[in-house]
């Protein structure tokens, strides 16, 4: 594991971006798995800007998001497909057609996931997952006492992600109560993953899931096992 312990969030969100963006360009048609939430939105800021300044092709990507609020529409302000439109995909040069999100609305949910990880594996697999962290060890909406060999799944959020994740809703009641978010095994199968973790309210769980058990509990911990880890981390 490679750690980056940066004293802002300013530099978190450049380290971040660049990263990604030298993987962009060492390989123009990486497999990419995105984030959503607080964290990435300066990243998304700055790959955006990398584009506007023609110094980053987005042309040849294939993006996976991990993971969507089961029953919002697409075009929700609140859905993922939303914000990644927002943040992310109408301000570079993404194909269109190579935009994928777990199906939230499937009529066979359990299939749809399933054929979200075929269609991971289709496309040659994950060669980035770039992965924020909730406040209980969650990476993607693999929440604690998740399990390590699960593929994409439909998943009940906890209450500690419901009070999280309301501030971008009107209120807490108004955020979905489940998620289908790619599973650990399919996050795992990335040939890297890229970490950021900002904020005093992420310090304690980052020190689990760094330096403690590798336990279900906290399902970050389990990428004290992956190959190629990176963690960019501001306290500040
Ligand atoms: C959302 C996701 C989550 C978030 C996590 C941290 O797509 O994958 O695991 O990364 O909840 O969210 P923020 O950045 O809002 O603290």
């Amino acid at each position: 594991m490679k750690l980056y312990q940066v004293p802002n969030y300013e530099a978190a969100r450049l380290k971040a971006a660049g990263l990604i963006a030298a993987q962009i360009n060492v390989k123009p048609d990486s497999v990419i798995a995105w984030p959503t939430g607080g964290t990435p939105v300066g990243v998304y800021e700055h790959l955006a800007a990398l584009y506007n300044r023609g110094e980053l092709d987005f042309s040849g990507i294939t993006s996976f998001n991990l993971d969507e609020y089961c029953g919002l529409a697409d075009d929700a302000p609140q859905s993922y497909h939303y914000f990644m439109d927002e943040q992310l995909f109408s301000k570079v040069n993404t194909a269109k057609d190579r935009q994928f999100f777990p199906d939230q609305n499937a009529v066979d949910i359990n299939q749809a996931c399933q054929d979200y990880d075929a269609k991971i594996a289709a496309y040659g697999g994950l060669d980035l997952a770039f992965l924020g962290i909730g406040v209980n060890g969650h990476i993607g909406f693999n929440e604690p006492d998740t399990v390590f060999s699960a593929g994409t799944r439909c998943v009940p959020l906890t209450e500690s992600t419901i009070q999280a994740n309301a501030r971008f809703f009107d209120n807490a009641d108004e955020v979905p109560r489940d998620a289908v978010t790619m599973g650990i095994k399919t996050i795992m199968s990335a040939k890297k993953i890229i970490l950021v973790a900002n904020g005093p309210a992420k310090r304690e769980i980052m020190e689990q899931a760094l330096c403690g058990p590798i336990t279900p509990d906290v399902p970050a911990s389990i990428l004290q096992v992956h190959p190629d880890v990176t963690v960019i981390w501001s306290h500040a």
